[in-house]
């Protein structure tokens, strides 16, 4: 049991536990103390300073100083005001002029503060060796003139095994040049930075663009797991009503269809499933490791090209519903596919790369044309007074539409895999499997967990990894003894999608948990279980999927070992 301590906030007498900091006993008594570069996730040491209180008469910061005995605070001293508004004005003089098109402008803690403590912003001289804004190939931003230099994004990169940021000679985040080194596209970095100096390569912009003109379609498809966290934008609960809310506030915005990735996820659950048979009944490609997270098949690709025939072949549900809706719905609907602009909301922003890579495109179109994260979709809702909470909802359109649960539960860790074996184990005894697949944390492997299922005679191993760091030791076994599973599955972002790279910021300890199980809770209340039961997947199958050349057009890819991409220093001012 930990040992009680007493100390005092304000002047007040305050129960507390030995090894908690002055920010946990604060925050357990509703005592506000801001912070800005504190995140639950990183144990370490935060510096940005917006948490200073005074501590027996010394100025300390509350998110890591650890209570004391008899310890005396003042979390609102005219001392503490006094610093805190130098520390917000120091860093709002870089920021002022570009928050009217950032993505966090609605949900920003820097601008609250900023408003709370009657910040006026300096004219601040521009630092040349600082001041400079890199790309990083088609998903991320880094405006350095924004970054406070809390370390947050290192720290996570290394989390995630990438460590692809770090220090340029004058202790300034950069890019690594590491040619071994390659970002992945996770977008971890983006969902810890306090000031949004990292973000995802806008595309909100663009996308309100064909709006307005008439020749075009502009379709909207949802992924699974956005139905679990953009209610957090708008102070909802993320329940299935979500989705319905969606799809009226999607038409509000300008989109003529709202169409749902989930009926995809189905599809990729049924190749999925054939293409893990053929390699048994082939002896060669197991273990198969799962396809659809894009930042994963990078990893492979980059630091692992000898394992890239492992990886399914099969295309992920985004390009996968972004192609059927450019030939399957088109012809049905005698519309011409080059007039039909898709948009994926997705919760990732590696999706913004996946859908750069030439292969994907069918008849010279691209399958999917934008991706909008989560945070930009709320952007522009919340920009356009539509507010989720107030909504009517409506309906998913009807087409390519009605997912299985084993489908929604693609956007967490686990559901690829589960959902695979189902459809499998039908396949392989004409049964269904009604058991839970349940897996188990493994000994010696981070992240890791494995689940065994019996089918017929044979005991098939399944691991999954949650978040990219835990899989290089996994993928080592795999190197040295290919039975070591039959199936691998990775999400590169902690908890799977639900915790990717494009979702809402926040600083809730449990939120992933949190997450889990509003997706789960949406999934059980789906009527249709498993793919190979959804009627609609059946109806894509019997009247266009229905031979071989379209399934590989629509569903299939080659994946390859990749280089370096390509990173750049941006001229000041143009992103
Ligand atoms: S996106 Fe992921 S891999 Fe790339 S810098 Fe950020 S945390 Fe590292
Ligand atoms: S980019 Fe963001 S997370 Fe990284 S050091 Fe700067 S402020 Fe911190
Ligand atoms: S886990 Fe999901 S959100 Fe994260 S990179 Fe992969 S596909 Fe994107
Ligand atoms: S919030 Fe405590 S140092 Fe930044």
């Amino acid at each position: 049991m930990k040992k009680k301590i007493l100390i005092l906030i304000d002047h007040k007498k305050i129960q507390a536990f030995k090894g908690e900091t002055i920010l946990d006993v604060a925050k357990r008594n509703k005592i506000d103390i801001p912070t800005l570069c504190y995140h639950p996730d990183l144990n370490k040491d935060f510096n940005c300073g917006i948490c200073c209180v005074e501590v027996n008469g010394e100025m300390k910061n509350a998110c890591c100083t650890k209570v004391q005995n008899n310890m005396e605070v003042l979390v609102n001293s005219n001392k503490v005001k006094r610093l805190r508004q130098q520390r917000l004005s120091d860093m709002f003089s870089k920021h002022y002029k570009e928050c009217d098109d950032c993505v966090l402008k609605f949900n920003c803690e820097l601008l609250r503060l900023v408003k709370k403590y009657n910040i006026t912003p300096k004219a601040v001289v521009k630092n040349i060796i600082k001041d400079k804004t890199f790309q990083i190939g088609p998903s991320l931003i880094f405006d350095r003139a924004k970054c406070i230099d809390c370390d947050n994004c290192i720290d996570v990169c290394d989390r995630q095994g990438v460590c692809f940021l770090t220090k340029d000679s004058n202790g300034y985040v950069i890019p690594t040049n590491d040619k071994n080194k390659d970002c992945i596209y996770c977008g971890q970095c983006i969902t810890h930075c306090p000031v949004g100096a990292l973000e995802a390569v806008g595309e909100f912009e663009e996308v309100e663009l064909p709006f307005q003109d008439k020749n075009k379609i502009v379709i909207a498809q949802i992924a699974p797991a956005i139905r679990a966290t953009i209610g957090e934008e708008f102070g909802l609960v993320n329940n299935e009503l979500i989705s319905d809310r969606l799809s009226t506030a999607l038409k509000k915005l300008g989109f003529d269809y709202v169409f749902d990735v989930c009926v995809a996820a189905d599809c990729v659950v049924i190749e999925e499933s054939k293409d893990f048979i053929k390699r048994l009944d082939n002896g060669s490609g197991v273990p198969m490791f799962s396809s659809c997270c894009p930042s994963w098949v990078k990893f492979i690709e980059f630091y692992y090209p000898d394992l890239i025939p492992h990886l399914s072949n099969v295309r992920s549900p985004n390009i996968i519903l972004g192609g059927l809706i450019k030939t399957f719905w088109a012809q049905k609907k005698k519309i011409d596919p080059s007039k039909i602009i898709v948009v994926s909301i997705m919760p990732c922003i590696s999706k913004k790369y996946e859908i750069t890579r030439e292969e994907y495109r069918i008849n010279g179109l691209m399958t999917v044309d934008y991706i909008l994260t989560t945070r930009e979709i709320s952007y522009l809702f919340k920009k356009n007074k539509i507010d989720l909470k107030k909504i009517k909802p409506g309906k998913l359109d009807n087409f390519l539409n009605n997912s299985s649960e084993v489908a929604i539960n693609f956007g967490s860790s686990g559901g690829v895999s589960a959902a695979i074996f189902r459809t499998i184990y039908k396949d392989m005894t004409g049964s269904e499997l009604f058991n839970k697949i349940d897996f188990k944390n493994m000994n010696n492997f981070p992240e890791c967990s494995l689940a065994k299922l019996k089918i017929k005679d044979r005991i098939f191993k399944i691991i999954k990894v949650n978040g990219i760091k835990g899989v290089s030791k996994v993928l080592e076994e795999i190197r040295i003894n290919p039975n070591f599973c039959d199936y691998l599955e990775v999400m590169a972002c902690p908890g799977g999608c639900i915790g990717g790279g494009g979702q809402p910021l926040s600083k809730d300890a449990h939120i992933i948990e949190k997450r889990i199980q509003a997706l789960s809770k949406i999934g059980k209340s789906k009527k249709t279980k498993t793919a190979h039961k959804n009627v609609v997947v059946q109806m894509i199958y019997e009247e266009y999927l229905n031979n071989k050349a379209r399934i590989n057009s629509i569903c299939y890819t080659k994946f390859k070992k990749c280089k370096k991409g390509i990173h750049k220093i941006l001229p000041s001012g143009s992103h």
